[in-house]
């Protein structure tokens, strides 16, 4: 999928960022698109703060000039905006590809508004083709992949370049899980999976999107429930 396609989303979301408005600013390749244009209209004169949901969104806020706070000055944010690897027609999500979903989970919850930016090769029917993330606390790796691999996901333990665990801002381990294009009820998954000792977080976002501007080489369309 082309980069125009995830810019393009990434424009439209800026569009509907106000004067004074605090924000949410994702990660990722497409919400990198939104920062650097953010970061635009910010060196224009826009005034606004953002609570970044990863230290690599952060230093690249820092380097545009865009002002940074955090959820305890600003525990209610006006607008999240944030990537996804897939999303399904009731705007249920798949996210984590980048290792930031714990921090995006609670940066999304945190906002009046989440609107995720996404090309096509994002949308499903079901959820499940791109590996689910699970941040874990290490010592919980074995128990939970054998729960995981019970219930018929293949589990790799993500790992860094150089080899060793890839290790979240939050310093924790990620689990990819494999389910195949089979999460039929993705509501139910996110709640046992929130169930078990030692998952500090998971990568489904469930009922928490207003809209998904969906970006393309022709422009954008805006899906909504
Ligand atoms: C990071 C994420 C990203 O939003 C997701 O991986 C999409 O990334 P990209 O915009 O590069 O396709 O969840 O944790």
């Amino acid at each position: 999928m082309s980069d125009e396609a995830k810019r393009s989303a990434a424009e439209a979301a800026v569009k509907l960022v106000q004067d004074g408005m605090s924000i949410g600013i994702g990660t990722g390749s497409t919400a990198e698109h939104f920062i650097r244009l953010l970061g635009a209209r910010v060196a224009d004169g826009l005034s606004v703060s953002g609570v970044p949901t990863s230290d690599r969104s952060a230093e690249l806020c820092n380097q545009l000039g865009i002002t940074l706070t955090n959820l305890d000055d600003t525990p209610v944010l006006d607008m999240a905006v944030d990537g996804a690897d897939e999303f399904d027609g009731a705007l249920n999500l798949i996210k984590g590809g980048g290792g930031a979903l714990l921090r995006e989970k609670i940066v999304a919850g945190a906002a009046k508004r989440f609107v995720v930016i996404a090309d096509a090769s994002k949308q499903v029917d079901v959820l499940g083709r791109f590996p689910l993330p699970l941040e874990i606390i290490s010592m919980a790796r074995q128990p939970l992949s054998r729960r995981l691999t019970d219930m018929g996901a293949d589990v790799t333990l993500r790992l860094a370049a150089d080899g060793a665990p890839f290790r979240t801002d939050e310093n924790h381990w990620i689990l990819d899980c494999a389910f195949g294009p089979t999460i039929a009820k993705p509501a139910e998954l996110s709640q046992t999976l929130s169930s078990w000792p030692g998952v500090v977080e998971h990568g489904l976002f469930c009922a928490m999107t207003e809209r998904v501007l969906l970006g393309s080489n022709d422009g954008v369309r805006t899906i909504t429930l």
